[in-house]
This record gives structure tokens, C-alpha cells and sequence, in this order.
């Protein structure tokens, strides 16, 4: 399955048939669709949504998605889903350790677990992250999560994604995207899997714009990948599980859900390599805001401030003269959770491990670790090249709140703040 076919492009409008002739020419709900199936189309957005955001996709599939039974509860585990106020936030500045890999056997539904949330789910504003952790695939059972679009943020092994658009493969270092509400399951690729998934409750993720960087640059549209058409035409016993409103519920099926021989439209799952990413950056001085290394962002309503930004820290050349080269002490009014995909972070040389997290909300100061102010205010300014490194940041307006699991789990650092210690008073008095 590694040469899967995949189609290019972003928004924009795509199709695909597994059986030639399944998808209708001229019109989208013909009287009778091709081989007999049924068309069905699946909203993203309202229907009068402006043209530019309008996503929506037809598909037409061997069952209509009606035919399901009715929906029981079932026991969210350690999933939560915004507004959660089980604790209360504190302003600190927070990291943690990894999350341990699953022992028992888990399949992606049962290793999730949530770290933070913001916003309200049924607000549709704000996101969740959590962890998943996985050493099971899902074969007769699926996943729709109605309360947002989930963005994969895969650290450590891979994941092969079956959806009703078709398949996709995400490994370390990639992303994936799968809409709200589409129905999916997870294939591992490895024995076992972890990774960040941030749920995201709002606008869905679209690119940043350029402004005079021009046509070209960061994300380019033409690097990501979506899956063509393939169906199941499986029948037998099988769960679908839905995330309602921060409730799972489950209802049994017949049939394999993942039954769209054809489709067509622009709300489809997405795949993207980071190593594609064009990184823009100084070439005279100053590390520049970190929005420069934007590559997905969810807009929240009003212009410039993020829903949710994910941003990157890509391995990349640093040639900034008379510069403190690594990220500067800050405050600020967004609210940033990052995490580490692998390597080394600039700014934390020590602590922030790979799969670990850092959340530094709303003014919270943050800025690098004494050793690293020591080094990077010291050292000859020759061009250096950033290796071995890939951190994210998930960038949002609304208050990031970790949950009790989070807070209370022995993978948080009491001790962050030791970080900062060894920073000395440098003031003299007198000019360098
Ligand atoms: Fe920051």
C-alpha cells in the first residue's frame, strides 16, 4: 500500500472514481447514479457560505450513511472535549515529559488522551490537543468526530489513514488532516505509534496568506496530498464510534462505512510533507515574529488573530548579524502549546523532549533557557545551519487549559522554571 495514488492541490475542487463512470457528469444528484449507488453530500461549511470558504463534497457510495442503528454512550476515557473547567488554569508556564507509550492493548480511539483545550465545542471556536498512542489497528470499527476537524501531528511511527475520500499514509514529520465529520479509521504502520492531534473546533484550517512575500513560499498549495477513491464493500459487524459534543457514542453497522466509490469536491482529508515547507527568514537581523513559519492557520472571525496558527520550527539556516539568534523573551496575549517531533529545540536545549510539551498561555514569559542565553549571547556569528530539529507550536487566542489529567499526571515538570535559574543580573552600569 506504500504506492498509494494521491492528487495535488488545496481547496480546491478535486474528484476521483475507483470504477470508471461512477461519477456523474453535468449534474450532482442524477435519478440514478451509476452502478447503483447512492449520492450523499457532505457540508463543511453552510451551504451560503462565501465561494472562497464554501467546502463541500458528493459522494456517492454503495449504502447512504442513514443506514446505521441508533447511538449508545460509551465511556470517554481519558477524552475531553471544551468548555472543561474540571480544574482551574494556572498562568504558569507549564511543560511536560511524554506521554508513556500504551502497554495494554489500544487501539487510536482508546490511547487518546487530552492535554488542553480552549474555546467551546459547541461554540465552534478553539481546539483540543491530545496524544494518541496506539499499538492496535481499528479493522471493524471507525471513527467520526463531529465536534472538529483533527489535524495529525505524527512523532514517533506512521499511520496509514482509511477515510471516505480513500487512503492516505502519514508518518513523523508529515501531517494529516481528516474534515469534521468524515469517517475514518487508523491503520498503524508500526508496532506501535504516538502523536499530537489537535481537534480543531473552529474555522477549518486554511493558508496563510503571503502579502508580499508574493505568489509563492511557506506552504505551497501544489505539495499537498489527497487520497483517491477507494471503497470497501465489506458486510459483517462493525462500530462506528462518534464524538459528539465531548460524548462518544457508538452504533453498529452492517457494512463498512468506507463505501464511496466516487467523489467530488473540495472538503476532503489531506496529507502534507514539513520537510516541503519554504522557509522564509532574516537575512540581515533579528529573528522575525514566529508567524513566519506559519503553515496551516484557522481564522477565528476577526482579521490577523488566529483560531489556531500552526507554526513550525524547521531545520533552516540562521545568518542574522549583531543578533541574539534564538527566540527573544516574550509576553504575549496568544495563548502557545508546542511540542517536539524530534531533534532539538534552539531556545531548550535540555527538557523539552521529543513527544514532551510546553504551554505558555496568555502572557505567561517564556524566552530561552539560561545556557542557551549564555551561549547564543557569546557566540561568533559565523552562518550556522539548524539540523536535526522539527518543534510545532499551536498558536490560539483563546486561553489554552490544560486539563487534570494533564496537570496531575507525573510527566509534568515541577520543575520548568529551573530553566530560567541561572539567568544572571548582566546590568553594570556601564555601556558595553
Ligand atoms: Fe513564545
Amino acid at each position: 500500500m506504500s504506492n498509494l495514488q494521491y492528487l495535488h492541490g488545496f481547496g480546491n475542487e478535486f474528484e476521483s472514481e475507483a470504477l470508471t463512470g461512477a461519477l456523474p457528469i453535468g449534474r450532482f444528484s442524477p435519478q440514478r447514479v451509476n452502478y447503483g449507488l447512492y449520492a450523499e453530500q457532505f457540508s463543511s461549511t453552510a451551504f451560503t457560505a462565501p465561494r472562497a470558504d464554501n467546502r463541500r463534497t458528493w459522494f456517492y457510495r454503495i449504502r447512504p450513511s442513514v443506514m446505521q442503528s441508533d447511538y449508545s454512550a460509551l465511556d470517554t476515557g481519558l477524552i475531553r472535549t471544551a468548555p472543561s473547567n474540571e480544574i482551574p488554569t494556572p498562568p504558569s508556564m507549564l511543560r511536560w515529559n511524554p506521554i508513556p507509550m500504551a502497554t495494554q492493548p489500544t487501539d487510536f480511539i482508546e490511547g487518546l488522551v487530552t492535554l488542553a483545550t480552549n474555546g467551546s465545542a459547541a461554540m465552534q471556536a478553539g481546539m483540543a490537543v491530545h496524544m494518541y498512542r496506539a499499538n492496535q489497528s481499528m479493522t471493524e470499527r471507525f471513527f467520526t468526530n463531529a465536534d472538529g476537524e483533527l489535524l495529525f501531528i505524527p512523532q514517533q511511527g506512521g499511520l496509514r489513514l482509511h477515510t471516505e475520500c480513500g487512503v492516505l499514509e502519514v508518518n513523523s514529520g508529515e501531517i494529516a488532516v481528516i474534515p469534521r465529520g468524515m469517517k475514518f479509521r487508523v491503520v498503524l504502520l508500526d508496532h506501535e505509534v504516538r502523536g499530537y492531534l489537535c481537534e480543531n473546533y473552529g474555522h477549518p484550517f486554511i493558508l496563510p496568506e503571503r502579502g508580499p512575500v508574493g505568489a509563492n513560499g511557506y506552504a505551497n498549495d501544489r505539495d499537498f496530498e489527497i487520497p483517491v477513491a477507494a471503497y470497501e464493500d465489506r458486510e459483517g459487524q462493525f462500530e462506528l464510534v462518534t464524538k459528539f459534543m465531548g460524548q462518544l457514542y457508538r452504533c453498529e453497522l452492517d457494512h463498512s462505512p468506507l463505501d464511496v466509490v466516487a467523489w467530488t469536491g473540495n472538503s476532503v482529508p489531506y496529507r502534507y510533507d514539513l520537510a516541503r515547507f519554504n522557509v522564509m527568514n532574516t537575512v540581515s537581523y533579528d529573528h522575525p515574529d514566529p508567524s513566519i513559519f506559519t503553515v496551516l492557520t484557522s481564522p477565528s472571525g476577526t482579521a490577523g488573530v488566529a483560531n489556531i496558527d500552526f507554526v513550525i520550527f524547521p531545520p533552516r539556516w540562521m545568518v542574522a548579524e549583531n543578533t541574539f539568534r534564538p527566540p527573544w523573551y516574550h509576553r504575549n496575549v496568544m495563548s502557545e502549546l508546542m511540542g517536539l517531533i524530534h531533534g532539538v529545540y534552539d531556545a531548550k536545549e535540555t527538557g523539552f523532549l521529543p513527544g514532551g510539551m510546553s504551554l505558555h498561555n496568555s502572557h505567561a514569559p517564556h524566552g530561552p533557557e539560561a545556557a542557551v542565553f549564555e551561549k547564543a549571547s557569546q557566540v561568533e556569528l559565523t552562518p550556522q545551519r539548524y539540523e536535526n530539529t522539527l518543534a510545532f507550536m499551536l498558536e490560539s487566542r483563546y486561553v489554552i487549559q490544560p486539563t487534570r489529567y494533564a496537570l496531575e499526571c507525573p510527566e509534568r515538570q515541577q520543575n520548568y522554571l529551573d530553566c530560567w535559574a541561572g539567568l544572571k543580573k548582566q546590568f553594570t552600569g556601564a555601556t558595553l
